[in-house]
């Protein structure tokens, strides 16, 4: 259900995003809602194995998460969120999580 639910936020977040232009800007608002939950905004909660994303290489974030949603990289987590974000979401979160300070 926890999962159902991280998938309807993406999904509705991807909506609600679909006027801004490519920015960091629109992928912070979609960070702080949706990947921090797992991921933190700036490293993972110190409990569980989550990757941290801040600082990563922007291309490196753009090609994992296109193939989480397209499925060619397994995780049941992920291609759950990755099924509900665009391209133009997958650059804006690539954007902004690799310019933050890890
Ligand atoms: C419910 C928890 C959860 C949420 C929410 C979540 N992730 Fe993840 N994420 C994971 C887990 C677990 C993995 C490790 C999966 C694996 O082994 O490939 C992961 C892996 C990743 C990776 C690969 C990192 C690496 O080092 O290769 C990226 C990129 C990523 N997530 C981005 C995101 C983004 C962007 C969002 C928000 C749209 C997000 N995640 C939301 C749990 C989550």
């Amino acid at each position: 259900m926890k999962l159902f639910a991280y998938t309807s936020a993406a999904i509705l977040l991807s909506m609600s995003t679909g006027s801004f232009a490519a920015s960091a800007f629109a992928g912070k608002a979609k960070a702080a809602a949706v990947c921090s939950q797992c991921h933190g905004i700036k490293s993972p909660n110190a409990e569980v194995p989550f990757p941290p994303l801040a600082g990563r290489d922007e291309l490196y974030l753009e090609s994992a998460l296109k193939q989480y949603r397209n499925k060619t990289r397994r995780s049941d987590v992920m291609n759950n969120i990755a099924a509900g974000l665009s391209d133009r979401d997958i650059n804006n979160i690539a954007e902004y999580y690799s310019r933050l300070k890890p």
